[in-house]
């Protein structure tokens, strides 16, 4: 049964169609990451599409992809073998029809993709492909070294670019999706710089607006990635499933004042071994298979090492690497490292996890419909089923592409067969707060830290519970708040999706997949081999 929860009011601000600019498409597509890029080309191949994004079309997590695409491309690798990592992966509730039919789908994808321009990588003219942890065959293929996904994401914006059934609006901020009257989505109110409300109506909308990571104080996610799609999803109705199941990369860069860069999981599928403040290799201990466990493992061993050592992080040490390969495998990573005077052939990269990918997301089936009618997911926002609980690295630009493309079509049917939305009259007030002003910026602060603290790597009831009143209080002042620009909408939706996170994280009194509770260290099938669904009244 979904859990049922009804504090957000439906709309972030007023509603006024007689006053607002209007704009028409067959379809809208919300995020410029790799699933609404795919699924835009698509849904072009019919409709006229309009794909907006918040920030410049280049800011999206897909840009900022290392380690690559996962796909059966190796003669000595089997789709079998990739559904059965993804399987093992996520933990026992994974939907198998989702996953045969991302991975079987992929490798022509990846064809297509380069086709239009993509480039792997080769090494003496074969395609070079690498391992990461969890996988049992070497299967991830990339792109300028430890760029795949700009590598990516440059073709298929060019390629948007090009097509002239697309219109592409940069520096657009979604507010909220319209609902008519059935409750169906028919487009978008939306901002656009310099101070422009418009809306934009639709036959069908595409949410493909990415992850959360920044509701965490440590993540390696851009600045956009504050959930705002989940957060208008929620207001609009759609189930939320799976929202405990934050997933931690093991290895970003711990330097005061630096992003929170990814140190690429590859580098430990070539050798990288994680050493505590002490120097001493230390993943042995708590995994057999050391520095290529799955992501979990790795993160909560490292963060149980950096407490038995009383120390911020751990290092990562690939000192024995080729240097000149090194240079040409990983060159952002070697810039990067550079810039900060760390020399990797002869000192150790401080290293510690943190926030990396939304495994949960909007409940689609597996057309990448939701419950919404009119209305799509698909990409990180999404729940697909193909995760479970737990990601299997490098599935997730796969399933922007094979989502994306699934999206298209099913929007192209809908468009077909449902026909295109008009005009419709609707107004609706706000009564002003009378709360105090607010510091939006400190509500934000405080919300990432104690997302970190009580909703982290580990978790427990006490903290939790916590979070959850910590949350609901500070939603008291800010939710009746009307906004006038993206930073405080911003922060409405991270409160928004804070608290649905933690709820769910409160009721998994079980370990799976990314979710562990301290004070439920066993997987417990019996009671919890089964989603949580979120839904608002
Ligand atoms: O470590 C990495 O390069 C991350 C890959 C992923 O998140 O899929």
């Amino acid at each position: 049964m979904p859990t049922r929860q009804a504090e957000i009011r439906r709309y972030l601000v007023p509603v006024n169609t007689v006053s607002t600019k209007q704009m028409f498409t067959d379809c809208l597509v919300i995020g410029s990451g790799i699933a609404g890029l795919r699924a835009a080309l698509e849904a072009a191949e019919s409709c006229t599409v309009t794909l907006v994004c918040k920030g410049s079309v280049s800011d999206s997590n897909t840009w900022n992809a290392q380690g690559g695409v996962a796909s059966v491309l190796a003669a000595e690798d089997s789709f079998e073998s990739h559904i059965d990592d993804t399987l093992r992966t996520g933990g026992g509730i994974c939907d198998r029809a989702v996953v045969e039919r991302v991975v079987r789908e992929g490798p022509d994808l990846i064809r297509q993709l380069m086709d239009w321009g993509t480039e792997f990588d080769r090494v003496e003219g074969k395609m070079d492909i690498s391992l990461e942890g969890g996988h049992s065959h070497a299967r991830i293929i990339h792109s300028h070294g430890d760029s795949t996904g700009r590598g990516i994401a440059e073709t298929l914006v060019r390629k948007v670019r090009q097509n002239r059934n697309i219109n592409l609006i940069e520096n657009f901020f979604a507010i909220d999706l319209l609902s008519g009257p059935q409750r169906e989505c028919v487009g978008v109110l939306g901002w656009q710089a310099p101070a422009e409300v418009q809306m934009i109506w639709a036959g069908v909308t595409i949410l493909a607006t990415g992850g959360a990571g920044r509701l965490y104080r440590e993540t390696t996610n851009p600045e956009c990635a504050t959930a705002d799609g989940l957060g208008m999803a929620w207001r609009a109705g759609a189930v939320l499933r799976d929202m405990e199941f934050m997933q931690f990369h093991p290895t970003t860069l711990y330097i005061a004042g630096a992003s929170r860069a990814l140190m690429t999981e590859t580098l430990r599928g070539e050798g990288g071994i994680l050493r505590d403040v002490n120097g001493v290799p230390f993943m042995k201990e708590y995994d057999p298979r050391a520095e290529l466990a799955p992501r979990d493992v790795v993160s909560r061993a490292i963060l149980d090492r950096m407490l038995k050592t009383q120390s911020t992080h751990v290092y990562l040490d690939i000192r024995h690497f080729d240097k000149d390969r090194f240079h040409s495998r990983f060159p952002f990573i070697s810039e990067l490292c550079e810039s900060f005077d760390i020399d990797v052939s002869t000192d150790l990269i401080p290293v510690r996890p943190s926030a990396h990918y939304m495994v949960g997301g909007v409940k689609t089936d597996a057309e990448a419909a939701t419950n919404i009618p009119r209305l799509l997911a698909c990409g990180e926002v999404a729940s697909t089923g193909l995760h479970g609980a737990n990601r299997l690295g490098s599935n997730s630009l796969l399933e922007g592409l094979v989502y994306g493309k699934i999206a298209g079509k099913t929007a192209i049917h809908l468009v077909s067969t449902l026909g295109t939305v008009g005009y419709q009259r609707m107004q609706l007030e706000i009564p002003p707060s009378d709360r105090s002003l607010l510091d939006a910026d400190d509500v934000r602060n405080s919300l990432r830290a104690l997302m970190w603290r009580n909703v982290g790597i580990t978790r427990r009831q006490t903290p939790l519970s916590e979070a959850i009143e910590i949350i609901r209080f500070w939603q008291r002042y800010v939710m009746d708040k009307v906004f006038t620009n993206p930073f405080g909408w911003e922060c409405q939706n991270m409160l928004t999706v804070a608290l649905l996170m933690a709820h769910a994280a409160e009721q998994r009194k079980e370990s799976r997949g990314v979710h562990f509770r301290q004070d439920f260290p066993q997987r417990d099938d019996e009671n919890f081999a089964r989603h949580i669904e979120l839904v608002r009244e």
